[in-house]
């Protein structure tokens, strides 16, 4: 619950004024140094799930135009849309058929126009998916591989010849289970996927394949596309000798080995392939984006390239391994993040990941939590990204029965792995039937929850998680020392209390978090470091407690799991 603290609750309440009215305009503090994507908040959309205009179900693309003004209103800068090319749909779009197309499930080009067209005029940028790796099965490009061995495109895909009979030409496994190889029989070759069969990858050694994937960068830019999001970037190349990966004992949750995918995973070669995209989507004016899952901050400095030149945005997935609400946890992943290479970016769920209301909810303080989630990313030194939904507190609602899996990830990991359908259900509008989503059967259920926790309930409760992010954007966007101070980190040794000052030369923001389940004091004059009459303003709270001493504020009391946001005055 959002609590306006004691006597501050006037401040609060002409800081709320304000902000209402920065809802109105793209405005952010005045610093030209900075370029756009640094100081902007992205939002991604899973079109299947987010707002259908045509009530068959399944969401497109007029109906993002339609929650256009909404995203606005949040105070999102960029929308990032999963990808909406024509597929069949095995692995929900992640599998193209065609990379310069929309496919009608979503709705035409024309009305990809008019989003882009609508979405720039209010001020919010478009990303789309890059799915660099692979395409569909039945893309044009592999029906000609296929055809034979003889296809002047067979070397756009990864054939080889197997190592006898039924047996794949070396042990790498698919992430969706089973061999990464599947036998042609008609060419007598398998072909190479690391992910499902109807996934096949592409050959990124070979300079057609290049140009092809280039050339789609350029088509988007003509259609006002302002990035991409690599999908699946690290796996762009292979050992070409395709040499065993080293196995581990025990087996995963398909029932293969486990085993270290050192030949077919985060090899150098993806690096100067970056370094040559970036120099044609830099004369696109278009940012890049990394799906990078890496292992250690060496890794994911490897990502901005050696002279800031390969992704501008690499997603700091590690963020994501800090699975319960701790202090000490994200403060560590923090400073990590911090000795980045390049601009930090931070997300704490997606379509791939268990809802961050669920993975880090206690059951309890749930929203508290989700509130506590939001005041930390979204006040930390780097762009952040927040996945649909997030903002209402929706949470994971997975299938319970085999039968009802859509996701063949689930599919085919069913019971130990149960897919990613629980993080994909329908966007939340209102309390009407199927959450307003569509008039007609959704793709996935909605969540039960949508009754309390959807965007027309929250929006008239003042203490709505909603309208918490809604405040939280709103600072955030006139705040320089929010956009881009340095993390000055304070009380390191606070086993409850995440605190850190963001300050810029004109501004020094407070942040305090309460990571524990019991009201916790925070000693402010960490916060006045050296000015001991610094005043305070707070700006934000959801803290129930205030701890004042003579009318002056030396020790606060953070409520359990509460936000306490202030600006510090000299
Ligand atoms: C990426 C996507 C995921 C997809 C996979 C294969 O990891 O985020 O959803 O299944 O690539 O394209």
């Amino acid at each position: 619950m959002l609590i306006l603290a004691g006597r501050t609750s006037k401040v609060l309440f002409v800081v709320s004024i304000l902000l209402a009215f920065s809802f109105l305009a793209p405005v952010h503090a005045q610093d030209n140094s900075h370029p756009w994507w640094q100081r902007a908040v992205f939002y991604e959309i899973y079109p299947r799930s987010f707002a259908d205009s045509n009530n068959d179900g399944l969401g497109d693309l007029r109906g993002i135009t339609a929650k256009l003004d909404y995203l606005r209103t949040l105070g999102v800068d960029a929308i990032w849309i999963s990808p909406c090319y024509p597929s069949p749909q095995f692995d929900f779009g992640y599998d193209v058929a065609d990379y310069e197309n929309i496919d009608p499930m979503y709705g035409t080009l024309a009305d990809f126009d008019v989003l882009a067209r609508e979405a720039h005029k209010r001020g919010i940028r478009i990303i789309m998916d890059f799915v660099v790796n692979h395409t569909s099965y039945r893309h044009p490009w592999f029906l000609e591989s296929k055809s034979s061995r003889n296809s002047p495109r067979r070397d756009w895909y990864i054939w080889r010849d197997g190592k006898g009979l039924g047996q794949p030409p070396n042990n790498w496994e698919s992430s969706f289970g089973g061999s990464a190889w599947t036998f042609d029989p008609a060419t007598g070759q398998y072909y190479y996927h690391y992910f499902e069969t109807e996934q096949p990858d592409l050959n990124w050694r070979n300079p057609s394949v290049e140009k092809a994937m280039f050339d789609v960068t350029r088509f988007w830019r003509k259609h006002g596309v302002d990035g991409f999001r690599l999908d699946a970037v690290d796996l762009l190349f292979e050992n070409p000798d395709l040499k065993d990966n080293p196995v581990l004992p025990g087996k995963n949750e398909f029932g293969d080995p486990n085993m270290t995918n050192k030949y077919n995973d985060n090899l150098p070669e993806v690096h100067k392939e970056l370094q040559r995209l970036r120099k044609v989507t830099d004369a696109n004016g278009q940012v890049l984006i990394g799906e990078t899952w890496t292992d250690s901050i060496g890794e994911l400095n490897a990502y901005y390239g050696p002279h800031q030149n390969e992704i501008q945005l690499p997603m700091d997935f590690m963020f994501t391994t800090v699975n319960k609400p701790s202090a000490s946890g994200f403060r560590k992943q923090i400073r990590l993040a911090e000795s980045a290479a390049g601009w930090p970016v931070f997300v704490i769920g997606n379509h791939d990941i268990v809802r961050s209301y669920t993975r880090y909810g206690d059951g309890k303080h749930n929203d508290q939590i989700a509130k506590l989630m939001a005041g930390m990313y979204l006040t930390l030194r780097g762009t952040p990204i927040l996945y649909y939904g997030e903002e209402l507190g929706m949470e994971n609602h997975d299938p319970v029965r085999k039968q009802d899996v859509r996701d063949p990830l689930g599919q085919h990991g069913w019971p130990k792995q149960k897919g990613r359908d629980g993080e994909r259900t329908p966007m939340q509008w209102d309390a009407s039937r199927n959450a307003g989503f569509t008039q007609g059967t959704p793709w996935l259920p909605v969540d039960p929850g949508y009754k309390t926790y959807n965007v027309a309930s929250e929006s008239k409760d003042a203490a709505s998680i909603l309208n918490f992010y809604r405040r939280l954007l709103s600072i955030r966007r006139l705040s320089p020392a929010l956009l881009d101070g340095d993390y000055i980190p304070i009380g390191q040794d606070d086993p409850d209390i995440l605190a850190y000052l963001r300050r810029s030369g004109k501004e020094t923001v407070l942040v305090a978090l309460n990571f524990s389940n019991s009201s916790r004091p925070f000693d402010m004059s960490l916060a006045r470091q050296g000015s001991p009459h610094a005043k305070s303003g707070v700006l934000l709270t959801t803290s129930m407690a205030d701890g004042t001493v003579n009318g002056e504020q030396h020790v606060i009391l953070l409520s359990p799991y509460a936000v306490y946001i202030a600006r510090i005055t000299p």
